[in-house]
């Protein structure tokens, strides 16, 4: 059974073809990676998966229910939940008060204070487990802005959890952070992820070759291949057309 699936996927941006045709196929319960050099599309197909864009053509299928041109939050509420690759974290509230907010959505509560009242101990309760879950019950109240960067970036991966998502999408989680905080942020998001369906786009090769069951490489907006790490690292298209865009060290 697949997670999701997308049928024929195409996107432009005013002309500029950032997806063509992309038929992404998740299985229930693997972590698929998403890689390709900048610009490939990797965001955008997010974004369209998530809702934040209606694709130009082609169509989005979550657990065989075609979710193609649903806003983003009832995506998320339908059990997709999905982080940033540039931080969505507001610096001016603390730790609890982001996630809060994350865990708000996912009760349908985005202005209505009554509703929130009434279930103020059950959020509280909610976000102060995720908290804990993913190590920063000491940072519960400190200022986003004040966490460090690899905190700020935990911070950010459980705001994706809040839903307590079936598929949770993660836009290079590990971007930005030291050895150690990749690292442990690799068995955070082991451990988040046990027993759900996870799409990691990535560009860290650690990262890639630690989480994913399956990969799909996507060159300049088209899928070139599908396949578990072994065949990925073998295929002569993947090598030709996207080994020459990587650094040296990243060893694909
Ligand atoms: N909102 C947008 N408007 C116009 N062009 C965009 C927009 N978002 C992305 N692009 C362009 O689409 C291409 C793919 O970008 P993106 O999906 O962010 O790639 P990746 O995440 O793989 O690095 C790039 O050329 C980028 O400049
Ligand atoms: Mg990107």
């Amino acid at each position: 059974m697949m997670a999701l699936e997308t049928y024929n996927l195409s996107h432009d941006f005013g002309g500029l073809r950032v997806l063509l045709d992309v038929n992404l196929k998740v299985r229930e319960g693997e972590r698929h990676a998403i890689i390709g050099s900048n610009g490939a599309g990797k965001t955008t197909l997010f974004n369209i998966i998530t809702g934040v864009y209606r694709p130009s053509q082609g169509r989005i299928v979550y657990k065989g229910r075609n979710i193609t041109g649903l806003k983003p939050y009832r995506i998320n509420r339908l059990g997709i939940g999905r982080s940033f690759q540039i931080s969505s974290v507001f610096g001016s509230m603390s730790a609890f008060q982001n996630l809060r907010l994350a865990v708000m959505a996912k009760h349908g509560i985005r202005f209505n204070l009554l509703k929130y009242i009434d279930k103020m101990h059950e959020i509280t309760a909610e976000t102060d487990s995720l908290l804990d879950r993913v190590g920063l019950s000491d940072h519960r109240d400190e200022l986003a802005s004040n966490l460090s960067y690899g905190k700020s970036r935990v911070l950010e991966i459980a705001m994706a959890f809040a839903v307590n998502p079936d598929v949770v999408c993660l836009d290079e989680f590990a971007a930005g952070m030291s050895r150690e905080e990749t690292a442990a942020a690799i068995e955070l998001v082991r451990q988040l992820t046990e027993g759900k369906t996870a799409v990691l786009i990535e560009h860290d090769m650690d990262v890639v070759f630690s989480l994913a069951d399956r990969i799909s490489v996507l060159h300049h907006g088209k899928i070139l291949i599908t396949g578990d790490p072994v065949e990925v690292r073998n295929d002569p298209e993947v090598k030709s057309a996207y080994l020459g865009d990587l650094h040296p060290e990243e060893g694909l």
